[in-house]
């Protein structure tokens, strides 16, 4: 094997978001959001865990940032919380919470990290989620005002913003399969969710354009792509509708590519647009359409489609691979998903230019007596995704930067604290930091803009 060397000027970073490591819940003039509405009801999380601490970051950022600049990261992706800026989905601006990411910007810049900002990371504020939420068209707006709010005080100093994370998690995972904030069940109410997500990322491209005119703009979209269990029609179909539901749907649109007609058939078919696309008014597919100078890619596993299960139940169609590694999150470790989503994007859907916004492995590993975290499963899953992202760059993928999930072990949603992805080690009870040697082997990557063939 060679070392494989990634271009100059290839962008190494992490990943975080504000709900998942801020903690201070209420403090400052923030309000509650529809996570920690979630979060406090008893039996949506597991034992009931939330962010209200998580990793007290608001409060310890500076050390945090240290710590980053310590290992050489070279960007860093978070996310802005909604109700610390506009509370209680008002107008006013909480001057405290923006401050907070004004600072946190300084901090960044101060220390030589670029800043990737991400304006929606799930933290509806709960009196928007009163009002209807992210399938009323309403939310819409408020959405463009928090972009309009903070692209004005930060964009003299923030060059790349992404408008959502993830919209298939906003709108399927949390109002169908109802595993996320705020936890319905309810098909043509995640599908009104997604189109007005959607909605909202092409309306605050230009706003943000326009408040900060040398500024990047795109979507970090989550991808988990399909692939047949054989080649059989039944098994190529379910892949197929698993990729429309879960990449197209949100994908075509982007791309100006409309909703894809397959799915439109399929979720009318099934009941799920009791009343057609009327919730797409004239001029939306072209407004979700506006131009992106980057995507963003969230990706971590696959999915192995069969259509036999298909038949009976949608959301059990996956099956797994038996002669598979799989991380504790039970995700197929399979890198190959990542090189073809880049290809994908590339010669499929013509993306300018690519980020990996997301990848990254749950693994459990503790601290040693030394204070050490040897957590090599993380270190060859990394190396792999990574080789898989040189490959795509050689055929040609304009993939200008890569963000591990996550700088340090955070709050996984409703699965709490179970679930490590940090090249960091947080002990929650202390609130130490442990660079793992999977942040030592980064540090190592990005000195050298390589992957070595030995590690
Ligand atoms: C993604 C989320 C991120 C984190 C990782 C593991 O879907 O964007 O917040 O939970 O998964």
């Amino acid at each position: 094997m060679v070392d494989l060397q990634f271009p100059d000027g290839f962008i190494w970073g992490v990943a975080t978001s504000a709900y998942q490591i801020e903690g201070s819940w209420n403090e400052d003039g923030r309000s509650p959001s529809i996570w920690d509405t979630f979060a406090h009801t008893p039996g949506k999380t597991r034992n009931g865990e939330s962010g209200d601490i998580a990793c007290d970051h608001y409060h310890r950022w500076p050390e945090d940032l240290d710590l980053m600049a310590s290992l050489g990261i070279q960007a860093y992706r978070f996310s802005v919380s909604w109700p610390r800026i506009l509370p209680n989905g008002g107008k006013q601006i909480n001057e405290k919470g923006l401050d907070h990411y004004d600072r946190l910007v300084d901090g960044l810049l101060a220390r030589g990290i670029r800043p990737f900002l991400t304006l929606y990371h799930w933290e509806l504020p709960q009196t928007l989620q009163d009002q209807g939420g992210w399938p009323e068209r309403d939310t819409v707006q408020h959405f463009v005002d928090l972009a309009d709010v903070v692209s004005r005080r930060l964009g003299d100093r923030v060059h790349d913003w992404i408008t959502h994370n993830e919209p298939w998690c906003t709108s399927m995972l949390s109002h169908q399969v109802g595993l996320h904030a705020p936890g319905w069940q309810d098909w043509p109410a995640a599908l009104q969710a997604a189109h007005h997500v959607l909605l909202s990322h092409g309306l605050a491209v230009p706003v943000i354009r326009a408040n900060a005119p040398e500024a990047e703009v795109g979507i970090a979209p989550n991808y988990e792509p399909a692939y047949p269990h054989t080649n059989s029609p039944e098994d190529v179909q379910a892949a197929r509708i698993w990729d429309g539901y879960y990449i197209r749907w949100f994908n075509d649109p982007i791309f100006g590519r409309h909703y894809p007609a397959d799915m439109v058939a399929y979720y009318t078919q099934k009941g799920y647009l009791p009343h057609g696309l009327d919730y797409v008014q004239d001029g939306d597919m072209e407004t979700i359409a506006a131009p992106i100078d980057f995507v963003g890619v969230n990706n971590y596993t696959r999915q192995i489609m069969s259509g036999k299960v298909l038949l009976d139940e949608f959301q059990t169609a996956a099956i797994s691979n038996p002669s598979a590694e799989y991380t504790e999150m039970n995700w197929e470790v399979y890198p190959d998903g990542l090189y073809d989503l880049l290809n994908r994007l590339h010669f499929h859907y013509g993306a300018p230019k690519i980020y990996v916004t997301e990848n990254g492995c749950s693994y459990g590993d503790g601290v040693d007596g030394n204070g050490r975290v040897h957590d090599n499963r993380r270190i060859n899953y990394l190396h792999q995704y990574m080789a898989g992202v040189n490959r795509a760059i050689r055929n040609g993928a304009p993939v200008a930067g890569y963000f591990v999930w996550s700088f340090m072990d955070n709050y996984e949603w409703s699965l709490g604290y179970s679930q490590r992805f940090g090249i960091i080690y947080v002990d929650y009870q202390t609130q130490k930091r442990y660079p793992k040697d999977s942040a030592l082997w980064y540090r190592d990557v990005i000195t050298s803009n390589s992957l070595k063939s030995e590690s």
